[in-house]
């Protein structure tokens, strides 16, 4: 029997109430997501119960109850309150998926702080703007990224302490820097929660457009209520799964389904600190016994590139629900995974903006392969026209993804950005900006994105910024960057470049480009290829025409490029 029974019922009867009442909300003596996450379970008679079970890259295995997580996290909220960090400062986790990232998301959250979390791969610039434009208090990072906080310091007043869960003593500590470590710490066992109510900022999640710096999407304590219900019916978690979100807490799926979804639910999760390899990932499933898994269309596509015969070397068969997000799922996937594992991927969608599932195929419900399924019950979906922003009638028609605003876990805010944060709002809808057509009997299928941003392996990238970093390079005169097809991330970053007098094109070149990209922005937004171009083309204005390079790179019309000339 699944969570969520019959998908027509939960729709006909829905109400948020359901997931205030499972939690006691009203009750409750905090709506904190952090008590709810640690504290209400071991009350609820499962202290003992393993809350993570970790892997780290050397094999090294660790496991926690979720008595140690409640202790573990009071503990870092301890340690942050004597530093004199308080509610809605802003406090970074910049670390690798090793445990104390997990507890610290919590630990933030129980002084009534904003966890910011980012993504440890990221180079100095990109921690750097996110930083200055959340102004962080405090980052709470690891020995092998410090360097990057380090040479980012000068430009950084705002951020008062870092702390490194690491240290070895075998540097002295610089400015600013203190250590924080949790196994030698004495635990805290009674810790006040700060008391937040349910519109209280809780995570600070970037993500990046298609110009000007990425935007931070404020979420709230209340955001619970709907990570909580979807994880619970689309996840289909139950008391004993052993849960697998192969996300980074650095990414939204990593803490909405990565760590408040299971926790809230009392469920045990794992997780793997190693880089992606089948190997890795099946000899992980089989020895952990992992029943409910998480993961993303580019790792599904490198899973089926590895191929059938690795699969039958492993005993998968505590597999039970598999679902992906992040970008679109083909069919073929689906369709393979059925064969191989027995049970197809269900395609879900949502944004780091939405902060949970909006659109999902249901355990129990019959899916299409290639479509990301029906909007979750209490979330009110369309298809709006580009223009007008009015339902489309006809089934089958391309238009814009539109939702009715007002689910709990909604943005609510862009951080210290309103005017951008309403331009997502027309004619009453939040519009994620994705094109998308529905069937007539109501399933979504992705058309593609409605502006310019990159979507490589599930991660956003906005060209804007690429484009401006490759500016930035001693060898680079003018810059476009456009994403380019790519078998199995989907799409992946190419920049057209102009060299400025005296380079010319070579290898060498191409790789120290990248390479500054790489450090300065992040693997993820380093071009996979360099094209040398005379000129690029430009409209009338001087504006560098990306959407001629784009349809160039995917073999779509170009079209009327007079029109394209008159564009700015
Ligand atoms: O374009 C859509 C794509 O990823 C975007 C959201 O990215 P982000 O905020 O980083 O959050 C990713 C994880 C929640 C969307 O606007 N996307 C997400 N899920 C799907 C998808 N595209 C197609 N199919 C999906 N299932």
């Amino acid at each position: 029997m699944t969570n969520i029974g019959s998908y027509d019922e939960r729709l006909e009867a829905f109400c948020w109430s359901i997931a205030e009442e499972e939690l006691d909300y009203s009750d409750a003596e905090t709506k904190n997501i952090g008590w709810y996450c640690s504290d209400r379970i071991c009350r609820m008679g499962k202290s003992g119960k393993p809350a993570l079970i970790w892997e780290g890259h050397d094999g090294t295995m660790k496991q926690y109850t979720f008595n140690d997580v409640r202790l573990a996290s009071n503990t870092i909220g301890n340690f942050l309150k004597n530093l004199g960090l308080k509610n809605e400062d802003r406090v970074c986790l910049f670390m690798d998926k090793i445990p104390e990232l997990y507890f610290s998301f919590l630990g933030v959250l129980k002084i009534g702080a904003i966890v910011q979390p980012l993504f440890s791969a990221f180079g100095d610039e990109s921690l750097h703007v996110r930083l200055a434009n959340a102004e962080t208090k405090a980052i709470i990072t690891q020995r092998k990224h410090v360097g990057k906080v380090r040479r980012i310091l000068d430009q950084s007043p705002y951020l008062k302490h870092i702390i490194i869960v690491d240290y070895d003593g075998k540097h002295p500590l610089r400015e600013r820097e203190i250590v924080f470590n949790l196994e030698e710490s004495i635990p805290v066992e009674e810790f006040d929660i700060f008391p937040v109510n349910t519109e209280s900022p809780s995570v600070l999640h970037y993500t990046s457009g298609t110009t000007g710096q990425p935007k931070g999407v404020k979420h709230v304590h209340y955001s619970l209520i709907s990570q909580y219900l979807t994880t619970k019916w689309v996840l289909d978690l139950q008391d004993d799964d052993r849960y697998w979100c192969t996300a980074d807490p650095g990414w939204v799926t990593g803490t909405s389904y990565g760590i408040i979804g299971p926790w809230s639910l009392g469920v045990t999760q794992c997780v793997l600190d190693k880089g992606f390899s089948a190997e890795n990932w099946y000899q992980f499933i089989e020895k952990y016994n992992i029943s409910v898994w998480y993961s993303a269309p580019t790792a599904i596509r490198s899973l089926m590139k590895a191929g059938d015969e690795i699969v039958k070397k492993y005993n998968l068969s505590s597999l039970r629900h598999l679902a992906s997000v992040g970008e679109p799922l083909n069919a073929e996937a689906v369709i393979w995974s059925e064969k191989v594992y027995g049970l197809p991927f269900l395609d879900t969608y949502w944004q780091t903006e939405t902060g949970s599932i909006m659109i999902s195929n249901f355990p129990g419900m019959p899916i299409r392969p290639g479509s990301m399924g029906k909007p979750f019950p209490g979330i009110v979906g369309t298809i709006v026209n580009t223009k007008s922003f009015e339902p489309l009638e006809i089934p089958g028609d391309i238009g814009l993804i539109a939702f009715k605003p007002g689910w709990p876990a909604m943005m609510r805010n862009y951080w210290n950005n309103e005017e951008t944060y309403q331009s997502k709002f027309k004619n009453g809808w939040y519009i994620p900006g994705d094109r998308a057509r529905l069937d007539s009997d109501g399933y979504f299928w992705f058309v593609g994105r409605d502006d310019d941003v990159i979507n490589t392996a599930g991660h956003l990238v906005s060209p804007f910024e690429v484009e401006s970093a490759l500016l930035e390079t001693e060898q680079v005169a003018e810059s476009a960057v456009v994403s380019k097809p790519d078998e199995i991330n989907m799409e992946v970053v190419k920049a057209f470049v102009t060299l400025k007098p005296g380079f010319t094109p070579s290898p060498d070149t191409e790789l120290k480009i990248m390479n500054y990209i790489r450090k300065k922005l992040s693997p993820l937004a380093m071009p996979q290829e360099i094209e040398f171009v005379k000129s690029l083309p430009k409209t009338r204005s001087g504006k560098i025409m990306r959407r001629l390079l784009h349809a160039q790179e995917w073999g779509e019309e170009i079209g009327d490029t007079s029109t394209l000339e008159d564009e700015d």
